[in-house]
């Protein structure tokens, strides 16, 4: 039993079949992989990442990165509190170290987290050793426990691995929403011959393939598993949730009664819906769409 077992997290998460008429007109089954249930506060794949790392830690400081609206930000919050761990975020843009906390930093204070501001420069370049030794030294936490913007390192997507290991013999297809990659890195390394993962990325950019290469050389010394991704769902890039794209959420959650997070979840379950309707999945297919995150309130 480790210190982490003592939070109760609900695995494995749950897989539920939705009934949904867009999927089963073209022979299709739906079902959802609710990993935003394993935990009230570490909420996804924000349990899957944090949770080797919290370990690795060993009681250390906990220092890592994120920009005004992290959800990965408040989770290594959230994980201080709940664990007693100190813990330090490095924000992007100097600037709002003199404005009022947005209601996502004024958690992460709430919850202990030391809110380091920094401006976009330093912030772009801080895996370069001289600038990172620099933060560490301005936060006195040179012995710090360093988790990298997203959450995705080497543990982090040892720890995703079991998310697929879950879904083994459930579902020809699994599907989920991509910011660096580091979830499916580690879930395509889980899931069985046969099984295929499929990201949507969220991020406009069509970088993220050659990352999820490197992530999986970090963590397993090899890319892993049968994976693509599919870059025409990201309505534009980050945080852009267009009024078609929140529609199709309401009505998602009123068909299921599942909270759709608009920033992953949504694009997901939309690049889902049409790819069913292109005839991208042959009839018979069984496609497990992870829920990886919930709406955020305060
Ligand atoms: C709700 C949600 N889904 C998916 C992701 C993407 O995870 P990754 O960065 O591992 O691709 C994130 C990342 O923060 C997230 O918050």
């Amino acid at each position: 039993m480790t210190v982490l077992d003592t939070l109760r997290p609900r695995l494995p998460s749950p897989l539920q079949e939705v009934p949904d008429d867009r999927f089963a007109r073209h022979g299709l089954r739906l079902l959802l992989k609710r990993d935003d249930l394993i935990h009230p506060d570490l909420i996804g794949n924000k349990w899957r990442k944090l949770a080797p790392n919290l370990a690795a830690a060993d009681g250390r400081t906990v220092l890592t990165f994120g920009g005004a609206y992290s959800n990965h930000l408040r989770a290594t919050a959230a994980a201080g509190r709940l664990l007693g761990l100190p813990t330090v975020g490095v924000v992007r843009g100097q600037e709002l170290a003199d404005r009022p906390l947005n209601p996502s930093l004024a958690r992460c204070a709430a919850d202990g987290m030391r809110l380091h501001f920094v401006d976009r420069s330093t912030y772009r370049r801080k895996t370069e050793p001289d600038v990172l030794a620099r933060v560490l030294r301005e936060t006195g936490t040179e012995d710090a426990h360093v988790v990298p913007e997203g959450g995705s390192n080497a543990e982090a997507v040892r720890g995703c691995r079991a998310l697929g290991e879950e879904l083994r013999g459930q579902a020809d297809v699994v599907a989920l929403a991509c910011g660096t990659g580091g979830t499916l890195a580690g879930l395509a390394a889980g899931l069985a011959a046969g099984q295929r993962a499929l990201g949507i990325p969220v991020l406009k950019g069509g970088f993220l393939t050659a990352d999820i290469r490197a992530l999986q050389n970090q963590a397993f010394g090899a890319p892993s598993g049968d994976w693509t991704l599919d870059d025409r769902f990201h309505f534009g890039g980050y945080a852009r949730v267009p009024a078609e794209l929140t529609s199709f959420a309401d009505d998602f959650e009123d068909r299921h009664g599942v909270e759709v997070e608009r920033l992953y979840v949504a694009k997901l379950l939309y690049g889902l819906v049409a790819l069913a309707d292109e005839g991208a999945f042959p009839r018979g297919t069984t496609i497990a769409a992870v829920i990886t995150g919930r709406p955020f309130t305060v």
